[in-house]
């Protein structure tokens, strides 16, 4: 693909607008001025009144390809909250039609956590690895959650030649912010093993991206700049 100047922010979507990292990113969005257009499933509609009359809504399933198709259009970036919902490839399907329709040059941006590696060069712990390991047991037999499908989602992003960046986040918590997370390559390396971010940080990490094209095509795993490990780097 060619590419051209990066293109200047003005209208953002963000897929998964209802949840809480959605509803963080839609605040960090309208704060910067920008025009927000929220995807979230019908019956969570409610849960974005207190944005109602400052954002469009975009009713439907996020891996409803003909939702995200009418969402994307005409946005300079998305943002895509990537969970492993359901056994029905809700997360891929959620990925591959935010890759399918989003405007050519437009930014795209993933979440997920640390579980997701590319280069399978991350170093977890056997605690971190029992905990994974358990979860997806666990999940896919009351047939809930497939973290799988949100491997194979992370994939196809890594595959796709779209200017895409995923943020990985570790252990989060509530609370308010205290700035911009640090990031790192590889989960393992020193700087982040305090494993633990302000779920409202990670949305601004996630809304950042947007703009800073060193992020372009990197999987930054990231942690609270104000973590022991972040300032002991
Ligand atoms: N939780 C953690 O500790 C953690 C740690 C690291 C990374 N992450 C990453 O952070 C992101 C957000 O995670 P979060 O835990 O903070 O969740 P969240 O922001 O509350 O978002 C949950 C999302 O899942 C949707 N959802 C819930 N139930 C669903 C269902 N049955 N079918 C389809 N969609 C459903 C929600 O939509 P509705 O509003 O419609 O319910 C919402 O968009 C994810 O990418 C996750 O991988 C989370």
């Amino acid at each position: 693909m060619t590419r051209t100047a990066p293109r200047p922010i003005r209208r953002v979507c963000i897929v998964g607008a209802s949840g809480k990292l959605g509803q963080y990113m839609i605040q960090h969005a309208l704060d910067r001025g920008w025009q927000v257009v929220g995807v979230c499933r019908e019956e969570s509609v409610g849960k974005l009144d207190a944005f109602a009359d400052r954002i469009e809504i975009v009713p439907g399933r996020t891996n409803d390809r003909e939702v995200v198709r009418r969402a994307v259009a005409g946005c300079d970036g998305v943002l895509t909250v990537l969970v492993p919902w359901g056994v029905d490839h809700y997360a891929s399907g959620t990925a591959q039609a935010v890759l399918d329709f989003a405007e050519p040059d437009a930014r795209l941006v993933f979440s997920c956590g640390w579980h997701i590696t590319r280069d399978g060069q991350d170093h977890y712990s056997p605690l971190f690895l029992a905990g994974v390991w358990l979860f997806g047991k666990l999940a896919r037999l009351v047939r809930v959650v497939d973290l799988d499908d949100q491997v194979e989602a992370a994939n196809r992003v890594f595959a796709s030649d779209r200017r895409w960046t995923v943020v990985r986040g570790s252990d989060l918590e509530e609370g308010d912010s205290e700035g911009l997370p640090v990031w790192s390559e590889h989960v393992g390396d020193p700087v982040l093993a305090s494993n633990l971010t302000r779920r409202v940080d990670f949305a601004l990490f996630m809304v950042h991206a947007l703009e800073d094209e060193a992020l372009v095509h990197q999987v930054p795993a990231i942690v609270s700049c104000r973590s022991a490990s972040a300032r002991a780097a």
